[in-house]
């Protein structure tokens, strides 16, 4: 998705309107348990064009690497070399949901992996009638991630269809508490699957571009708990993706920003807050509910969480 597609669409959702342990029993009360020895660092990578996407890696205390995301096509050049510098092996890449803003990249890594290697790949499929319920760049787009998944020799995939797993990588637990809806507005960014990352030290919600729709059904499903988080990352780069009542209905102390800086400010050209995205929205959203710590990845750059 790139910018002119990421436009639209905000456009058109805007008029459509267990392995569970004690420790992370202990963040769902609220009680950041920063004194705790952290299982794993993750970091937030901002797009090195300053264009809108996705784009999270960890490393645990092994040193075995997980990928959420990964950007646009554009970035994987850059990602290459992130994940070369950890070793070049990744054991799994989850997908949150299949716009070119989070899967472009692996795409490109899929056409020609070079000497990058990867275990295994987790997304959760939309079905047919929501492929085609986006304009046609996103639905090749699409087809496209399926058809290299569906021929995929590089590594295992994994199509998620149910919510509830939940894997451990060394002490980094992670957790699906959505997969993929049917709903036809705002259609793939409500298929984002919603996942919990956490260890003893911290924990992160990651929405990926989960609009209302999606916000509220996780809401109301059997894995609401799992939603309080000490971070979490901002559904939709940020603006136009969970409501108000949402980020309100859960707990979280810090905010996490995959938001280029013409979507941060609202500026597509004619100067401060004057385009059409509501970025401020959110940021007002957060300001009511007194949230300080904001890690804003067009402001901050790489920012890093141990
Ligand atoms: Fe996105």
């Amino acid at each position: 998705m790139n910018r002119r597609t990421f436009l639209s669409s905000s456009l058109m959702a805007a008029g459509a309107m267990s392995v569970q342990s004690a420790a992370a029993a202990g963040d769902l009360t609220g009680k950041w348990l920063s004194g705790k020895k952290s299982q794993f660092t993750m970091w937030q990578l901002p797009s090195f064009r300053n264009d809108i996407g996705n784009s999270y890696i960890f490393r645990t205390s092994t040193g075995k690497v997980i990928v959420m995301d990964g950007g646009q096509r554009c970035e994987e050049l850059t990602l290459r070399g992130f994940i070369g510098a950890l070793g070049g092996e990744v054991e799994a890449w989850f997908v949150s949901h299949p716009h070119g803003d989070h899967m472009g990249a692996l795409c490109e890594i899929l056409k020609n992996p070079l000497d990058l290697r990867i275990r295994h790949i987790y997304h959760s499929r939309i079905t047919e009638p929501v492929i085609k319920a986006e304009p046609e760049v996103c639905e090749k787009d699409c087809r496209e991630f399926y058809s290299l998944l569906d021929n995929c020799q590089l590594a295992q995939v994994t199509d998620i269809q149910e919510a509830g797993g939940e894997y451990d990588f060394d002490g980094m637990h992670l957790k699906i508490l959505s997969v993929a809806n049917d709903f036809t507005t705002n259609a793939y960014n409500n298929s984002s699957m919603i996942m919990r990352v956490w260890d003893r030290r911290k924990s992160i919600l990651f929405l990926g571009d989960a609009g209302v729709e999606c916000g509220r059904k996780a809401l109301e499903g059997p894995y609401r708990q799992y939603l309080d988080s000490e971070y979490v990352q901002m559904a939709h780069h940020g603006q136009n993706g969970c409501d108000e009542h949402f980020y309100r209905s859960i707990k979280f102390r810090a905010c996490l920003w995959s938001t280029p800086l013409w979507v941060w400010n609202n500026d597509q050209g004619k100067g401060f807050n004057t385009g059409i995205l509501r970025t401020f929205d959110t940021r007002v959203w957060m300001d009511r509910l007194l949230i300080k710590e904001h890690h804003v990845s067009c402001v901050e750059g790489i920012f890093r969480l141990d």
